[in-house]
């Protein structure tokens, strides 16, 4: 019994050296290869054993990425109306949100829309001109009408900014337009008509 035990532990020894004994030049050996060298497929190689012989499969239909909003509308006037009416700013205008949605808007927007909005950023002159967010036209704009601009761009001329900002990143973007450069050409506009606020 006795020796049983000692030849068991020799081996076991003799086991362990072995595998630690490889040198950085020299592969130690392998104990369960399976282990190290799995079956894996490359994302993009062909498969097999999937029924389309893709390895990638497609996500099963009607399934959306985690975190990820799904947005109902398409591009052009009648889309963005209809956004405008049905969607909802899901932000407050706290000083927390105009402050992020400043920085966001400084970062994405200044550079065509200018600092104050009024379509005169640095190179508005190089670019079909933007329009000023105090404008007749832009000063009916809903939020969600202006959440669907960033969105989807519009027809040719701005383009979309949805893979840059995310749409609660937008809605901030969105917020900080409206509660501020266009509340700024609001007071503006009734100063210089005389107007009282
Ligand atoms: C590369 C320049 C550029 C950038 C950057 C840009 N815009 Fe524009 N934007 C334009 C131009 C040009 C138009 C006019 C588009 C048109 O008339 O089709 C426009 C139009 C708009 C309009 C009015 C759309 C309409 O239907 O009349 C809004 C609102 C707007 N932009 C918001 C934004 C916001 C918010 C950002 C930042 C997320 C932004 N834009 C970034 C160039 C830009």
């Amino acid at each position: 019994m006795n020796r049983f035990f000692c030849t068991a532990a020799a081996l076991a020894t003799m086991a362990v050296l072995t595998g630690c004994g490889a040198t950085s030049e020299q592969r130690a050996y392998e104990y369960m290869p399976d282990m190290a060298r799995s079956p894996a497929y490359k994302a993009f190689a062909p498969n097999s054993v999937t029924r389309d012989g893709l390895t990638l499969q497609h996500p099963v239909a009607g399934t959306i990425p985690r975190g990820y909003h799904v947005f109902h509308y398409g591009p052009g006037e009648e889309e963005a109306a209809r956004a405008g009416r049905e969607l909802q700013n899901p932000y407050r205008a706290t000083p927390q949100t105009l402050e992020e949605g400043k920085a966001l808007f400084q970062t994405y927007c200044q550079v065509c829309h200018g600092e104050q909005g009024k379509g005169d950023g640095p190179i508005s002159g190089k670019i079909p001109p933007p329009p000023s967010y105090v404008s007749d036209r832009l000063m009916e704009f809903p939020s969600g009408r202006i959440f669907h601009v960033i969105t989807m761009g519009t027809t040719g001329k701005m383009p979309s900014y949805a893979a840059q900002l995310s749409a609660d990143e937008r809605w901030k973007v969105v917020t900080y337009v409206h509660t501020v450069l266009q509340k700024l050409g609001d007071q503006q506009a009734g100063v210089q008509s005389g107007g009282s606020q």
